[in-house]
Order: structure tokens, then sequence, then C-alpha cells
């Protein structure tokens, strides 16, 4: 199947003098034009999207700084700028300039004549711009998903707060294994949560790094400033070797295997809410603003928004892989394989954040069903293990001799439909002799504890345990590193708005400077 020319753009009859831009500024007098396949099947328009306020900033600053360095006239470098004011952040791109540098270059140039406005590229190319330009786009990305990120795990810390004392059974195996509190459970997937925070706040500091003065790959004679471009446009610091900065797409990978392990998080918060909210479990009831119903069968409630983010997250693990794999063989420096790579951040980070936001919503809204959670810690043999503790420290029997009689007693008590409670009073002091040759008697009391899953979650408060007390010294612990959290992502956007409104200030003053020679 070819393309399909008719209803592209190449269709329409040129205009001469649309033919002699895409010439003047894109193939030189070098090569003849780009056929249209190839134009189309290159062009990366359409993910430039992203790129085009961060495209007319850089340039901007790298005029600022080519002003200020007296390697272009400060006239002809306002005209340029003013020009770049003047491209709206909608602008309608075309596919013949290739990509969005080229096609805010022409518009500049039409604007102002190829006297002035063919300085804009002076001492840069759009290896090093391009490469600029992902890196603040990413990093605001960062900071919406640390902050979206924020909010999730507020709203974690809260449901802990409302459970420290919700029994449940914990789960190995998918198997009744010892009682626990849904405060100990939703804190573990807010502590996996905190981590994939943790993550892309280190990440940053590789992100916000500049690679431009790079140029094509080689720097330039010209006596730039790097760091003073750098300093505009909010970055920490540079990609110092020139290849490295052009070549390397090492931070967008870092960022996605960041958002792949989060995503991994997410799907099994999710995959939970899908279990726990099946007929078998009923563990949880679903808002019904986060479920779909059937086109048939008109019972049904399902979990689709909870579906969705564990099948996304798959769709992040496809990103990360392609990338990996666009990097892997490719030689140093710039190729264009690298602008492949570029929308697989942007599906990344926008799958991520739509997906923390929607998880966030409904868990606001779950609903915790607390009399079938205690249903289900009574009628199990969850307090099984705490019964082989109560020998060892009663009896003075060894942990496996003890767990072997357990063992013994949970199988008869199972072959005969017995509880376990049942099962303690009438065969365990029998099944102790027969196997030790010991007749022993333990308070009742000591074994109503032992019971008790209640008894059974307080004493495990050893740190990190389900005792109420040490869940809820765990919450207000998260609760304190949530606010540096936050605090981080304020810290962080402050500093870009302290460069932009150092960016503004220069352009106010080459403006000042140009009124008072009028
Ligand atoms: N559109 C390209 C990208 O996204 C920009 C750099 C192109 N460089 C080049 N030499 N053709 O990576």
């Amino acid at each position: 199947m070819g393309i399909a020319y008719s209803c592209s753009p190449f269709n329409a009859i040129q205009d001469e003098k649309e033919v002699k831009l895409i010439m003047d500024i894109l193939r030189g007098k070098r090569l003849s034009e780009f056929s249209p396949d190839a134009a189309i099947y290159t062009s990366s328009i359409d993910s430039d999207k992203f790129l085009v306020s961060s495209v007319i900033k850089i340039n901007k600053a790298h005029m600022i700084m080519l002003i200020k360095r007296g390697i272009v006239d400060l006239e002809e470098g306002y005209n340029c700028i003013q020009a770049l004011e003047d491209i709206p952040k909608d602008i309608t791109m075309d596919p013949k300039l290739e990509d969005v540098h080229m096609n805010i270059e022409a518009q500049v140039i039409e604007k102002v004549g190829d006297v002035i406005g063919g300085q804009l590229n002076l001492a840069k190319s759009r290896n090093d711009q391009v490469a600029t330009a992902i890196r603040m786009v990413l990093r605001d990305f960062i900071l919406d998903i640390a902050s979206s990120l924020n909010h999730l795990r507020e709203v974690i810390l809260k449901r802990c707060e409302e459970n420290l004392t919700t029994l449940m059974p914990g789960y190995t195996h998918l198997q009744h294994a010892q009682p626990i509190t849904l405060a100990h459970h939703l804190l573990a997937h807010h502590d996996a949560i905190m981590r994939d925070s943790e993550r892309l706040m280190e990440s940053y500091k590789r992100v916000n790094l500049s690679p431009m003065g790079a140029c094509a790959l080689a720097t330039t004679g010209f006596k730039i400033d790097r760091n003073m471009v750098a300093d505009l446009l909010g970055f920490d610091g540079l990609v110092e070797n020139s290849i490295d900065a052009v070549s390397t797409r090492d931070f967008a990978v870092e960022i996605i295997s960041d958002l792949a392990i989060l995503m991994t998080n997410l799907s099994r918060f999710s995959e939970e809410l899908v279990l726990w909210s099946t007929q078998e479990f009923s563990i949880v009831e679903m808002p019904e603003e986060y479920s779909s119903t059937s086109s048939i069968m008109p019972q049904k409630k399902n979990p689709v928004v909870a579906e969705l983010i564990r099948a996304k997250a798959s769709k992040v693990y496809g990103n990360l892989m392609a990338s990996l794999s666009i990097l892997k063989s490719l030689p140093y420096s710039y190729n264009l394989d690298l602008q492949d790579l570029t929308p697989n951040i942007w599906d990344s980070c926008q799958i991520t954040l739509t997906s923390i936001n929607v998880l966030k919503n409904m868990l606001e809204k779950v609903k915790f069903n607390e009399k079938r959670l205690m249903e289900l810690v009574k009628n199990g043999m969850l307090m099984a293990t705490e019964l082989v503790d109560t020998l060892v420290r009663e009896q003075k029997i060894s942990f496996r001799i003890s767990h072997r009689i357990v063992g013994m007693l949970v199988k008869k008590a199972l072959n005969e439909g017995k509880s376990l409670e049942q099962a303690v009073k009438e065969d365990l002091i029998n099944i102790i002799k027969e196997n030790t040759g010991k007749s022993i008697s333990i308070p009742e009391e000591v074994l109503r504890k032992t019971l008790d899953p209640i008894e059974n979650v307080k004493i495990r408060s050893v740190k990190g345990g389900p005792s109420p007390d040490e869940v809820s010294r765990m919450v207000r612990e998260r609760q304190k590193a949530l606010e540096k959290d936050y605090e981080w992502i304020i810290k962080k956007r402050e500093s870009l708005n302290f460069a932009d409104e150092k960016f503004s200030k220069e352009i106010l003053s080459i403006k000042e400077v140009i009124k008072t020679r009028k």
C-alpha cells in the first residue's frame, strides 16, 4: 500500500514562493527538491507539537546570548526576537519543512528576510536545539507527574489513617497467610509509589542540563556562552561534551524506565482492585463513576478504569523497549533515528500522568467492605503462625517441632470441618503428647489472645509491622516526607520561574536600548 497522495498537502499546487523558501533554507544549492513521500516519511511535525514553545524560547535565549557576546548586531537580533514573539503557540507547521525547527526559522525569515532572519541559526543546530527542547518539555512533565504522584500518595495515606484497625487477611501466593490491617496493606502500595517519586526527583537532575551550544556536534568557532543560554532557559548546568550533548537520549530512557516502574506499581494496585471487587472476594465496592456496565448483561459493574491502568502499563514498557532498541546500535553522534525515539517519551508521560490522576480520583471513592474482611479473617486459619509462636513461648518447644504440630492440627481441622479454635480446644494437647511425649496445659487467656486476630496484629509491633501504633507512626512519617516532596516541586518551579524572569528582563533591556537609539 502506498501513501495516499491525493489527500496529502503535496497534491496542492505549490506556489513558487513556497518552493523557493524551502529550497533556500533547507536544501540550499546542495540538493534538489525532496520527494514528497520521503518528506512525509521523515517529517517529525506531529510530535513536534510538544516542542513548539520551547523551541521558540531557545531561539530567543540563543539570540540574546549572540547579541550580548557581540556576535549578532543588536538591532538585527532584536528583529529576530520580535519575529519569534509573533509566532503563535498553535503554529501551523508544514511537513515539507521537515520539523518544528525549520518551520520556526522559515517563519522568522519570511517576516524579516534572510539577511536578518538568516542569523537565527548561527552557532546552533537542530541537533542541540531538539535535545534541549526535549529536556525542557520533559522537566515540566516530570514536575507534573511528581505533583500528581504526591496527590495520590496523600489519598492513600488518608485511606490508611481511616483503616488502622480494619483487619484483613494478608496473602502470600494469593492464599490466606496472616492477619494484617488494611492500612498496613495500603501503606505497602504507598511506599512503592513513594519510591517512584524519589526516582523521578533523582532523575530530574540528569534531565535538567543544557545541550545548547553543542551545535551539530563540534560546537562553533564563535565565542558563544553556553552557560548564559543554559541559565536563561532554567537549566542547572550543561551536557558538557558536545558530542554527548547531541547523541544521548539516556536521560529520556531513564525517565521512561522510571515511568515503566511507576506504571507497574499502579498496575499491581489496580489488579488488586479488580480482584477485590469480584463477587468471590467482595472486599471492595468500586465507585459507580469509575465503573461501566454491559451492553447485554444488565447486572454488570465492570472495573474498567483499573483494567485500563493495567493495560496501559504495557504500553509504557513498549515505549521503553522501542527507545532502548533505537539507541542500542546507534553510532555517535546525531542520527535521525533519534527523532523516532521522541514520541515514545510524550506517550509515556501522558499515559502515566492520566493514569495517576484517574487512580487517585477513583481511590478517594473506593469503599472497603470491613464486614467482609472480618468474615475472611475469622473463617481462615490465619492465626496458625501465632499458635506456633505460642507453643515456642509457653512450652519451650522448638519452632520447627511446633510448626509440625500445628500443621497436623490444621490438617485434622480441615479434614473434620472444624475451625482452628475448635481444633485447638479438642485436639492440640493430644497431638503435642503424641509427638513430644509432653503433657501440657496452656492458660485459656493465652490461647484466647493467640487466636484473636486483633491481638495477632497488635503484637506485631516490630518496626514496619501491622500493629496500629506502628502503622500510624509510619503514616505520620510518610506525611512529613510528602510535605518535603511537595516543597521540592515548589522549589523547582520557582527556579524555572526565576529563570523566566531573568529571560524577560534581558529582552526588556534589549528593547530599552533599541528605544533609546531611535
Ligand atoms: N527533527 C529532528 C529530531 O526530532 C531534529 C534534528 C534534525 N537534525 C538533522 N540533522 N536532520 O530529532
